[in-house]
């Protein structure tokens, strides 16, 4: 490649969900920004996927106290309270500022903002957009960027970051006929979205690969809780291609309900105060429980029931769920839906200050890339919170970092074509490594996990890490290279959770007594790097 094949830019903001996307029109206000998405801006990410809503204190009644306490409470403690402070005091102007924008979000008769009940929430909190909230979130978004400055570069795959002097100064990438391109910045920001693509079933779209927390981890940055890996407790399980899409929460936040096969409302037994509206760990793993214990429907899940609300309800409220089990074979205005938990958030990632700015100089990260917010179990809600609120933050703080001009070394490109040259030479079919991945974390590092099943599970990832993929044609190369960083996102989850000698939240170890709850732990967050791995003390509030 030559030197001046090189895309130069201030800011370089890699990933287009609703946090990449906001990052990049506040970036673009100090210097050129360029957006590069390895799908189609605004398609891929998790943001057009999620349903049910945005939390904000906004009614009376409410407020950004009550917030930040239900978020710490239901992220069993492990949160970071300035973080948490950022997201509860923000997210009401982020939520107005996308109205400004021209999103159209529910109100009532009255003309408040409509908002919904959603788990381990006192108050309804939950802004909506029907069941579509976060599609009408990104449409408005992609008109606010398609109006910017902003260079938007699509089915590009960011490969990795390149550093020069500690700093990462840009990254390489495959454009979409799988050859080598770079990009040279002064700030970096990973809008990458999470990873439960690992998992064998998941809500997420394909590009839940974690290739921000593999580059980051590469670039020697440092990710906390990277066991904190959440369920949702309702995703479909039929048909079998449909199985893991998300069943929003918003279903229960409008009173649907949870049953068995015996037709018992089983939560009753697991949270008798919450029932379903339980924080998503505990509804996800009196799930689970239930379907262990026998108690399953028949495609091995348990009922969600809707058919006591009157259907007028239901076309207004849940449209899309009334599309997609119509299209299933199932009308939820007359039969239950049948739902099981499905892997669909990392709480933990890439460290970041209140700047968004990770342990790295010139690297950032924001949305759910970026670790600390949630602590050990997120809060239905808060994720498209954060994607605005965040997202804000590090293009505002990378859009001001100095321009340094600092050249990549091209040098450092003729690594990645030697290993592009490698997948044409390897023997094994990349998808057939994802498959075997996806299986293995199922089953050993899921919902439940003990010390046998993480190591075990571990000499597994690592042997699967170490085959050598097969690149057909050259724009087969970007999935060598995703493969691989599942792989060492995988591993990355398992050697924390072999840390984490506790249960808390997402995190269930069943060869573990304690003898202190949540709110008590001697433990604050698992830290990983190329570095260093550990668990820090955590001084319990007297
Ligand atoms: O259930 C849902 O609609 C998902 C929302 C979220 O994860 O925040």
């Amino acid at each position: 490649m030559r030197a001046d094949d090189t895309v130069e830019c201030h800011v370089l903001v890699i990933g287009s969900g609703g946090a990449g996307v906001r990052a990049a029109i506040e970036a673009e206000k100090h210097g050129d920004t360029v957006l590069v998405s390895k799908s189609l801006a605004g398609k891929g990410g998790c943001t057009p996927m999620a349903e049910g809503g945005y939390n904000a204190a906004l009614r009376e009644g409410d407020s950004c106290v009550l917030h930040k306490e239900d978020t710490i409470r239901g992220g069993a403690y492990l949160n970071n309270p300035e973080l948490v402070d950022i997201l509860v005091n923000e997210a009401p102007e982020r939520f107005l500022e996308l109205v400004r924008w021209g999103a159209v979000f529910d109100r009532t008769e009255e003309g408040e903002w409509a908002q919904r009940s959603f788990g381990g929430q006192r108050i309804p909190r939950t802004c909506y957009a029907g069941d579509r909230t976060g599609h009408e979130m990104m449409m408005t978004l992609l008109e606010r960027l398609r109006a910017s400055n902003v260079s938007v570069l699509q089915e590009v795959s960011i490969i990795d970051l390149l550093k020069r002097e500690g700093r990462v100064v840009g990254a390489v990438a495959l454009d979409r006929n799988g050859e080598l391109t770079a990009f040279q910045a002064d700030a970096t920001i990973l809008a990458t979205g999470g990873a439960a693509r690992i998992y064998d079933i998941s809500t997420n779209s394909a590009t839940g690969t974690g290739d921000g927390f593999a580059m980051g981890y590469r670039a020697g940055a440092e990710l906390i809780d990277m066991e904190m890996v959440q369920f949702h407790p309702t995703g479909a399980v039929y048909p079998y291609d449909a199985r893991g899409r998300l069943v929003t929460e918003a279903v229960r936040g409008e009173g649907g309900i949870l049953l068995n096969s015996k037709g018992e409302r089983f939560m009753e037994r697991y949270d008798p105060e919450r029932m379903e509206l339980s924080t998503r760990d505990v509804v996800a793993r009196s799930i689970a429980r239930e379907i262990a214990e026998g108690r399953a429907t028949p495609h091995y899940g348990v009922y969600l029931d809707v058919t006591h609300l009157s259907p007028e309800k239901i076309e207004e409220k849940l449209p899309m769920m009334l599309e997609q089990f119509l299209a299933f074979g199932t009308d939820i205005r007359k039969e239950k839906m049948e739902v099981a938990p499905s892997a669909h958030h990392f709480m933990g990632g890439l460290r970041i200050t209140p700047r968004c700015e990770t342990t790295v100089p010139g690297l950032y990260a924001c949305g759910e890339a970026a670790g600390g917010v949630h602590g050990a179990n997120r809060l239905g809600g808060n994720s498209l919170a954060e994607t605005q609120v965040f997202g804000r933050r590090a293009g505002d703080t990378a859009g001001r970092a100095p321009s340094r001009g600092t050249r990549i070394d091209t040098r450092q490109l003729e690594n990645y074509r030697r290993k592009l040259d490698e997948f044409h030479s390897g023997g094994v079919n990349p998808v057939t490594v994802v498959k075997k991945l996806q299986e293995a974390m199922w089953n050993g590092a899921g919902i439940t996990r003990n010390v046998h099943d993480l190591e075990r599970t571990l000499v597994d990832v690592e042997k699967l890490a170490k085959k050598k993929l097969l690149a057909q044609t050259p724009m087969n190369r970007a999935e060598c290279f995703t493969v691989q960083n599942m792989c060492l996102v995988a591993s990355l989850v398992i050697r924390s959770a072999l840390l984490r000698g506790e249960s808390r939240g997402a995190h269930v170890r069943t060869d573990i007594f304690q003898s202190w709850d949540a709110a008590n732990s001697p433990y604050g967050h698992t830290y990983i790097s190329i570095h260093h791995a550990g668990i820090e003390e955590r001084k319990v509030p007297a």
